[in-house]
């Protein structure tokens, strides 16, 4: 019937999606901010095969080769596809060819930009067109609730969305309005050993669950605020305090997670180092060890010079503020 290849990036979160009603619905215990990215991408084709076949999932890997994917990677694909085969009431195979194109194998949390792509790749293969915020709730049933802000560009708010339709996020501020950067620094790029699904599953059995959903509320207006005022001086403090927090629920859920290594925390105090010399520069972390240093453009030099010099960093990725996912007609092969 059709092919469509799309391409869609990260988010980095300033309010975390840590936690869930419903876990299976995708229903978060908070309402989450973030900014979508624009080099943290993934590229993904969807090809229409006959009606019965057998769906195939191909990724690329490692060493660049296209190749068919572990069942650990499709099996949640799999499943993504069966929604979209009932979405368009359609009983057709589909091919599926995919790739991270974060620079290096960076490790970081690929789901976000992934079931965008994804979503946004089979639906237009099978001839359907979603609206942005349609895009943004089917992305979200993948399983990965992040993915509801990557189906999006700029700054993205993803409420709690307890009815039918209602579970996709909003865009509150579009890229133009803030060229904010986001400077990684990778201290491991291995994969992580607790999924985020699994830290969600946890996230309540911490004492200091039910404290963050009181915090959240008040930090999720600063965020609103001061985005809309391009106000980074208030921003900052609160998206640090925010990726404290989701560290500290899952040390303390049970059994406990530790994603941070050493370099984490060096990281960490050069960058409070960095802001003693009047540069505007501030950490958040998402279930990982990489820290996400979030600057303006003037700043951004002397962040990647001091994120560089350090000796538990392998890499920094250069990355900013970007406009959402879009076909693109650069086939995966
Ligand atoms: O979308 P998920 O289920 O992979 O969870 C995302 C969790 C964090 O990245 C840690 C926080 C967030 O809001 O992006």
């Amino acid at each position: 019937m059709g092919i469509a290849t799309a391409q869609a990036a990260a988010n980095i979160a300033f309010i975390k999606y840590w936690g869930a009603k419903d876990l299976d619905r995708v229903i978060p215990s908070n309402r989450s901010i973030s900014m979508t990215l624009s080099a943290c991408t993934t590229r993904t084709t969807v090809e229409t095969l006959a009606h019965g076949a057998a769906d195939r999932i191909l990724a690329r890997d490692s060493a660049g080769r296209l190749a068919q994917a572990p069942e650990s990677f499709s099996a949640r694909i799999l499943a993504h596809l069966d929604r979209v085969r009932a979405l368009a009431g359609v009983a057709v195979g589909l091919r599926v060819a995919t790739e991270n194109r974060f620079p290096a194998a960076a490790g970081l949390a690929s789901s976000a930009s992934g079931f965008a792509a994804l979503s946004l790749a089979a639906t237009a293969a099978l001839g359907i067109e979603l609206e942005a915020t349609a895009l943004s709730d089917f992305s979200r049933r993948s399983g990965s609730g992040s993915a509801a802000r990557s189906a999006l560009g700029g700054y993205v708010e993803w409420p709690l969305g307890f009815d039918e339709g209602q579970g996709h996020a909003t865009v509150i501020a579009p890229a133009e309005h803030w060229d904010l950067c986001d400077l990684i620094a990778i201290v491991d790029a291995g994969e992580k050993a607790v999924s985020s699904l699994e830290g969600h599953r946890r996230a309540c059995s911490s004492p200091h669950f039910s404290a963050r959903q009181v915090e959240v509320q008040r930090r999720i207006d600063v965020v609103r605020s001061s985005i809309a005022r391009r106000d980074l001086a208030t921003l900052g403090p609160v998206i640090e305090e925010e990726a404290i927090e989701l560290h500290l629920i899952a040390m303390s859920s049970r059994p406990p997670i530790f994603y941070w290594r050493p370099s984490t925390l060096d990281v960490l105090e050069a960058i409070r180092a960095l802001r003693g010399r009047g540069i505007g520069a501030w950490s958040t972390l998402d279930a990982g060890p990489n820290v996400h240093v979030i600057c303006e453009p003037a700043d951004a030099l002397a962040v990647n010079e001091a994120l560089a010099a350090l000796p538990g960093v392998t890499e920094v990725i250069r990355d900013r503020v970007g406009t959402g996912p879009r076909l693109i007609d650069e086939p995966v092969i």
